[in-house]
């Protein structure tokens, strides 16, 4: 994968297959201390201690469309070769986060890519779940939290053309500001 955001979109993704309520995704820039952060949280149904040992090994996947999980191994991998690594915890029943973290000036580190059409896919795609993103840098934060977005839109649907566009617009605009 080119772009960290992809990976984001494939490791929110397994959240939103584990039945997730609420994914918290944070990206954090720390420019001035070399590291970049994503951490991909849920409150899905988790994994049992058996599972989560191979979970990072290619091949480990309950998914019946594809033999292979490879979503967790290559993030592992693209964080690896940047100097850094990547950890799951998981319960069964308790949720599972997935971290990964990179040397941030490494000259392999993919960019993070576009990260306003990333979420506008899981948001649309996956309308009865809520997602709060962080993105924070050494000069400023920006987070979006569509419960808060939802309560403003009332009883109107937030996968609508209208409101996705809005949403990746206001997404944009927020990370333009960092
Ligand atoms: N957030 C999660 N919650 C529960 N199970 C997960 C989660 N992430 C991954 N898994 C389990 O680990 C397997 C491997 O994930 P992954 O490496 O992304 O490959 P794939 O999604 O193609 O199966 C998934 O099939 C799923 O059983
Ligand atoms: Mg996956």
């Amino acid at each position: 994968m080119k772009e960290l955001s992809l990976h984001i979109l494939d490791i929110a993704g397994n959240s939103t297959a584990a039945d997730a309520a609420l994914v918290e995704i944070t990206v954090t820039e720390a420019a001035a201390a070399n590291r970049l952060t994503i951490t991909v949280k849920d409150d899905g149904r988790g994994m049992s201690a058996e599972f989560l040992a191979k979970v990072r090994d290619p091949f480990t996947t309950t998914r019946t469309t594809r033999g292979v999980g490879l979503g967790i191994p290559l993030f592992e991998r693209a964080a690896v070769s940047c100097g850094g690594g990547l950890d799951v915890t998981s319960a069964e029943g308790g949720g599972t986060t997935v971290t990964a973290w990179f040397e941030y000036d490494h000259i392999d580190r993919q960019p993070l890519g576009d990260m306003p059409s990333t979420l506008t896919t899981l948001i649309s795609g996956n309308p009865r779940v809520d997602f709060v993103y962080r993105h924070s840098t050494d000069g400023g934060a920006f987070t979006l939290d569509t419960r808060q977005i939802k309560g403003i839109l009332g009883d109107a649907p937030i996968d609508t053309p209208e409101v996705i566009q809005w949403l990746g617009g206001y997404i944009a605009e927020g990370l333009g500001t960092l």
